[in-house]
């Protein structure tokens, strides 16, 4: 028997990651090639048009797993019973703006949209702020969804995904290993440059990569800022924002989470206190999933120069979490 259909929110479903993002769920690549799934699309009044052109084309793709879909400007109704709920709709940054500069014109958004998640979708929801900057947005997200109760508060992410991606890349260009046979890769902190990449517990095939590269010039000179202004040289090629990589990274958070990983995987989640990091604060950990459910790895040595990095991207976070204290109240 077929399994029944799972919903799937998506908001800004009228933009370049909507585009790049919704025939690969419908073709099964984030909850499995054997899951039905309703798409639930959430977008601006004035992009209503432009959604129903992505549906007609989704239509077009005669989907065997895509079990309905809807269109709506009304939060209430894109987040009922729905099961994920993917937050991309927000304005996306122009050359020569940080993603914090977007805090007070995205922030409003989060307010509401963690209030309509949390009276309207499934209890157990597991959602997912693409929209920048995300981990703040995650972070209002989960408070507006806290004052209405019944979802569950770990349960709201920030995606840090794309940076881990982009770091496992420069990774094995540098060490002329294969991609995939890099684990164990950890990239703390907020979504933005201050993200400390860290390949110091890394693994290929059994060698550790950082002996392998053993170059402390490259990781702090060369790495770090390449994986952390990644983004910015992305929107200076192209003169838009990632949007296909973006996409996938969504993608990949999702799956792993529901379906479960073999090896670590970097996630934007509350912290629950873990590496001295206040509770609440949405930040980049490294995570292992299984049966449906995350868990911060524990008991990783951090030295003083990633102590260092990690108080960089944690001031950041909480800089970011004193400007958004308003919003919230
Ligand atoms: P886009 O401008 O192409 O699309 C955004 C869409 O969101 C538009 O259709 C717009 O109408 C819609 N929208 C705006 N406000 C909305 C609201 N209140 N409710 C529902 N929909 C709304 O932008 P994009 O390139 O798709 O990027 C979307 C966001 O994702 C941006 O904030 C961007 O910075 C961010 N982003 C994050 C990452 C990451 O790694 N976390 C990577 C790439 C982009
Ligand atoms: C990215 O990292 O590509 C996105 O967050 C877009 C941006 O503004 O950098």
């Amino acid at each position: 028997m077929s399994k029944a259909p799972m919903r799937v929110a998506v908001t800004g479903a009228a933009g370049q990651i909507g585009y790049s993002l919704l025939f690969r769920i419908a073709s099964g690549e984030m909850l499995g090639k054997d899951q039905p799934v309703i798409l639930q699309l959430l977008d601006l009044p004035q992009a209503q048009k432009a959604v129903k052109g992505v549906m007609m084309e989704l239509e077009d793709c005669a989907f065997p797993l895509l079990a309905g879909m809807i269109a709506t400007d009304d939060p209430n109704v894109a987040f009922k019973d729905a099961d994920v709920c993917l937050l991309v709709g927000a304005r996306p940054r122009g050359p020569g703006m940080e993603r914090a500069d977007l805090l007070t014109a995205n922030g409003a958004i989060f307010t509401v949209q963690g209030k309509a998640i949390a009276e309207n979708a499934k209890e157990d929801v597991r959602v997912l702020v693409v929209g920048n900057p995300c981990n703040t947005n995650a972070y209002i997200a989960r408070a507006a969804a806290i004052k209405v109760g019944r979802t569950n508060p770990n349960n709201y992410h920030g995606m840090l995904r794309l940076d881990h991606n982009r770091a496992l890349s420069q990774l094995a260009a540098k060490s002329g290993r294969e991609v995939s046979s890099l684990k164990k890769m950890v990239v703390w902190g907020n979504h933005s440059p201050s993200m400390y990449a860290d390949y110091r517990f890394c693994e290929s095939n059994g060698d550790s990569v950082k002996a392998l590269i053993n170059d402390h010039a490259w990781n702090n000179d060369v790495f770090l800022p390449t994986v952390g202004k990644r983004g910015a040289a992305i929107i200076e090629a192209r003169g838009l924002s990632s949007a296909a990589s973006a996409a996938n990274a969504a993608i990949d958070h999702v799956r792993d989470w529901v379906l479960g990983s073999s090896d670590w995987v970097t996630m934007g989640v509350p912290s629950d206190g873990s590496y001295g990091i206040p509770e609440g604060v949405v930040f980049g950990f490294p995570c292992e999933c299984k049966d449906g459910q995350f868990k911060i790895i524990q008991g990783l040595e951090i030295d003083e120069y990633s102590q260092g990095k990690i108080a960089i991207t944690l001031k950041e976070l909480e800089d970011e979490r004193a400007a958004v204290a308003d919003m919230l109240k």
